[in-house]
């Protein structure tokens, strides 16, 4: 069978990470490529050289341009500006939907059959703006934040009560930003919701640790923000697609209903598959969690209202 191939626009902190994860899970070729010329070039023959050592028979190349990138199954899009200290997601908007039109079209060009996740900030508007200029289905449109969001409310949470982080599921819905929705209802430990062993006011310390997860990051990197989590939660949805494990993971999706949500990306769980987003799944909320659903997708609609999408 042939090595799928995967795509990575933006061979910056997000992007040569995700190659690199890639790489060592030995999931696809990979083709990394950027505007900056050379880097693309050098990060990808240096991940190449590191194969022999971690025995992943997987080529990756490296390009300013996009013929090399013909035909991928998966493409994912890093491409654009990160945060600076004091930044907020929002502030990068028009310019990293700029780049996002420029990307994306010469992805439609070269890979019309591919799956896109989205990774720029601020993610939900720019996956709307990846969908509305490809003319893709929206089961081929995806972005990431949930997965991401989650890992790190896994994380507190694991580190909270000295158990493995391989028992925490954590559950986290909306927009990747602010009004983030972590869920605490439906947040585990070995099966046990965290309300059971948790007291609320623990709970909500690590919930706004969680939202402000990004920014706890730029803080201490002054000139960039996170990168190690984020490529890793991009490589465990790529996984799921190009496996076709049927995961369920939170994504970034068109909503067209779901959730009394229409019209609009926001994060909810989808289950990945062969075909990208194979379901949307729903789950009954309380009134408060809806709410909360609800503010997030408004503070997402006015993003996206912003650059008239
Ligand atoms: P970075 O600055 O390290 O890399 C961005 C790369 O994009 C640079 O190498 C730059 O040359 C390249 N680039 C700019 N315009 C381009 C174009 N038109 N075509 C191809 N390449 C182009 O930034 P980093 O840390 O990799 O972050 C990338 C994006 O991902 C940012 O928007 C950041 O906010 C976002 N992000 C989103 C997360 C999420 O949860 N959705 C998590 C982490 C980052
Ligand atoms: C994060 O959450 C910057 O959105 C990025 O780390």
């Amino acid at each position: 069978m042939a090595r799928k191939k995967v795509t990575v626009v933006g061979a910056g902190n997000v992007g040569a990470t995700t190659a690199h994860w890639l790489a060592a899970a030995e999931l696809a070729d990979i083709v990394l490529t950027d505007i900056v010329e050379g880097i693309p070039q050098g990060k990808s023959l240096d991940l190449y050289e590191a194969t022999p050592i971690i025995g992943s028979n997987v080529h990756v190349t490296g390009t300013n341009d996009y013929e090399a990138t013909a035909n991928s199954d998966l493409v994912v899009i890093t491409a654009g500006l990160a945060r600076k200290p004091g930044m907020s997601r929002d502030d990068l908007l028009k310019k990293n939907y700029d780049v996002i039109a420029a990307t994306v079209k010469q992805v439609v060009a070269h890979s019309p059959n591919s799956i896109l996740i989205l990774v720029t900030n601020p993610l939900d508007a720019m996956a709307q703006a990846a969908f509305k200029l490809s003319g893709f289905s929206r089961n081929r449109v995806i972005g990431m934040a949930g997965v991401l969001d989650s890992a790190r409310f896994a994380a507190f949470i694991a580190e909270e009560l000295k158990v493995s982080v391989e028992n925490v599921q954590a559950f986290v819905l909306g927009g990747h930003g602010d009004t983030m929705v972590p869920l605490p209802r439906f947040t585990t430990v070995a099966g046990i919701p965290i309300t059971e062993l948790l007291d609320a006011a623990e709970i909500e310390r690590l919930v706004q640790r969680t939202r402000d997860g990004g920014a706890e990051i730029v803080k201490y990197l002054k000139t960039g923000s996170a990168y190690y989590a984020p490529s890793a939660a991009v490589v465990e949805m790529a996984e799921a697609i190009l496996k076709d494990k049927k995961k369920i993971l939170p994504c970034a999706a068109y909503l067209q209903g779901e959730y009394g949500i229409d019209g609009l990306f926001v994060g909810v769980p989808c289950k990945l598959g062969a075909r990208g987003i194979e379901d949307v799944i729903e789950v009954r909320l309380s009134e408060s969690e809806r709410a909360a659903l609800q503010k997030s997708a408004a503070a997402v609609r006015e993003l996206v209202a912003a650059i008239g999408l």
